[in-house]
């Protein structure tokens, strides 16, 4: 059985007295529920304020990035080694907004990933299509090239490690969700992936979460389908009773 898993992307929002904040409340609303796995994204900036309002919590502290070294002349960025020693268990990398504004790209998610995981972090690694490349059919062959650019080299003894995020471009923030049948089409297609690269097991004990626009109104059907393990919540993560209802669902 995978254990499902939902995660709040904060993005750009929330100041660090605001970000403390919303996990105190929520962590009122969350005690108690073990049969699935809570992780919230805050901005670096908000990390540390955020692992000390949960260390007693079951609501795991993560971040939207980390760099592929550990330390280095590298203006802007923050490595895993620090995010390590500040407390966070989850590494959002691959976003697609980290792609279209920070010209990101499948080999650096690659060699990030590969210092997240060498760090003993969990990685959420995001893929999905675009609208242009989805009416074009070309959605499988897209998540087939991200899929195989993000996990070049990466072994099966770190699969356990890894949670695959599947949001399509045209779904992020718009209002527009995949239906549920859409979205576990292309969730089993990665499995089909993951089973060819790797084999039937780890294919069967990959959790993928579903992104965009996820909110309290779908994520019962989302997670309803076979192939769905859990959610990435962007905007209906911002507030602490749209996030509960869903972490709820
Ligand atoms: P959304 O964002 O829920 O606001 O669509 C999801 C994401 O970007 O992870």
């Amino acid at each position: 059985m995978r254990k499902p898993i939902i995660a709040g992307n904060w993005k750009m929002y929330k100041t660090v007295k605001e970000s403390a904040d919303f996990v105190k409340q929520l962590h009122e609303k969350m005690k108690g529920i073990s049969d699935r796995e809570i992780v919230v994204c805050p901005t670096f900036l908000s990390v540390p304020a955020v692992v000390e309002a949960l260390r007693f919590s079951n609501i795991q502290p993560g971040c939207q990035d980390a760099h592929w070294e550990n330390e280095g002349a590298y203006t802007g960025n923050v490595s895993p080694a620090m995010l390590k020693e500040a407390g966070v268990k989850y590494v959002i990398l691959g976003h697609s907004e980290k792609r279209q504004y920070d010209g990101e790209t499948d080999p650096r998610i690659n060699l990030k990933l590969k210092n997240v995981l060498k760090n003993g972090l969990k990685a959420i690694v995001c893929v999905g299509e675009t609208l242009a490349e989805r009416e074009l059919g070309k959605t499988e062959k897209v998540i087939e090239t991200q899929i195989q650019g993000c996990f070049e080299g990466i072994g099966l003894g770190d699969m356990a490690d890894i949670v695959i995020a599947y949001e399509p471009v045209w779904a992020i923030g718009t209002g527009k969700n995949a239906t549920p049948e859409q979205a576990n089409e292309v969730h089993a297609f990665i499995r089909k992936l993951m089973e060819k690269k790797y084999n039937a097991e780890t294919a069967q004990q990959l959790r993928i979460q579903y992104g965009g626009s996820v909110k309290p109104e779908n994520v019962k059907q989302l997670m309803g389908q076979p192939d769905i393990d859990g959610a990435l919540v962007g905007g209906a993560s911002l507030k602490v009773d749209s996030f509960a209802a869903i972490v709820g669902f």
